[in-house]
């Protein structure tokens, strides 16, 4: 087996909820995304000595997420030697776009590398959901693991974790607008009501079972009929200027749904062409173009493969 001395990994934004899937489904974007860098260190403990493309991340082991994620992975397989971090942002935090998630992810994956892959990826969902529980109070696995997984996955159950990687209908294309304000995902969490009518939940769990059906049958009208949010876009969508107008802006140019991308204030729109993700793009910064909010865009396709290696360095070869 080889050893891997150094490792960088790269994990990519995700969309959380996707409408009707509130905590149990999300999906994968080309970019943005996060890398972090591992290195196997002889002295124990875990050293964060670089945090690059963002700041004010605190780099103490104990409160950022590549940190807290590292300790119980290495404290779980009781390893004597300890590991310096290095974490390039790629996306700001509070973004909606599964930022803590792609950082968390991305340090499951590239510790487990560096480790000599001890780990299965499921186990590595729950290690990242370890930095989603520090990052907003919640170990919910909706970002981690399509970042890790990549395409659509569904966590059909917590307990114990039992995920459903879906596939991903080929011509789905996805717009994001990420009106440049901060949305703590503890705040988006904490103004939701505890209980849900009954008449919106049998919507809901309509919704959710015909999305996965259109989803593996590749049904974009179906999709598009499925992407609905009657309780939390409600109460969420009040955090993020323009959201009416956005999304009345990429349906009318064609996009199958749109909703709020996460907890906000980025917003995503399915589409069943590149073409129309483009055009979605345009209505979007038309929406925002007199707001004074800056604006971030991307078009993305939702990509099979989730967090990969970038780059490793193999200082030891050893039979397996
Ligand atoms: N499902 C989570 C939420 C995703 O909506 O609060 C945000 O990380």
């Amino acid at each position: 087996m080889n050893k891997k001395e150094f490792v960088k990994a790269f994990a990519p934004a995700t969309v959380a909820n996707v409408c009707c899937g509130f905590d149990v489904l999300g999906f994968a974007l080309e970019q943005p995304g996060d890398e972090v860098w591992a290195l196997k260190t002889h002295e124990p403990g875990i050293v964060i000595s670089a945090i690059e493309g963002i700041t004010g991340l605190s780099a103490d082991p104990e409160e950022n997420v590549i940190g807290v994620v590292a300790q119980k992975m290495l404290t779980d397989l009781q390893v004597e030697h300890g590991l310096e971090l290095q974490l390039h942002k790629g996306m700001p935090v509070g973004s909606g776009l599964g930022s803590s998630a792609a950082s968390s992810a991305a340090a499951a994956f590239a510790v487990n590398e560096v480790l000599g892959q001890p780990f299965t990826t499921a186990e590595l969902v729950t290690y990242a959901m370890e930095g989603e529980r520090k990052a907003s109070g919640s170990a919910h696995a909706d970002n981690v693991a399509p970042s890790l997984l990549g395409g659509f996955v569904l966590v059909r159950d917590y307990e114990p974790l039992d995920l459903v990687p879906l596939g991903v209908p080929a011509a789905l294309y996805c717009t994001i607008v990420y009106p440049q304000i901060e949305l703590k995902t503890s705040l988006a969490r904490s103004i939701l009501k505890k209980e849900i009518p009954l008449k919106k939940s049998i919507r809901q769990w309509g919704n959710l079972a015909a999305l996965m059906a259109g989803l593996l049958r590749a049904d974009y009208g179906l999709i598009g009929r499925s992407l609905h949010d009657e309780i939390f876009e409600p109460e969420r969508s009040v955090l993020i200027p323009l959201f009416k107008q956005a999304k009345e802006a990429a349906l009318s140019s064609g996009a199958l749904g749109c909703g709020i991308s996460g907890s906000g204030p980025s917003i995503f729109a399915l589409s069943a062409s590149e073409e129309t993700a483009e055009q979605v793009k345009v209505a979007f910064e038309k929406v925002y173009a007199e707001s004074g909010i800056a604006l971030k865009t991307y078009v993305s396709q939702v990509p099979e493969q989730g967090a990969r290696l970038v780059e490793q360095s193999i200082l030891q070869t050893a039979q397996a």
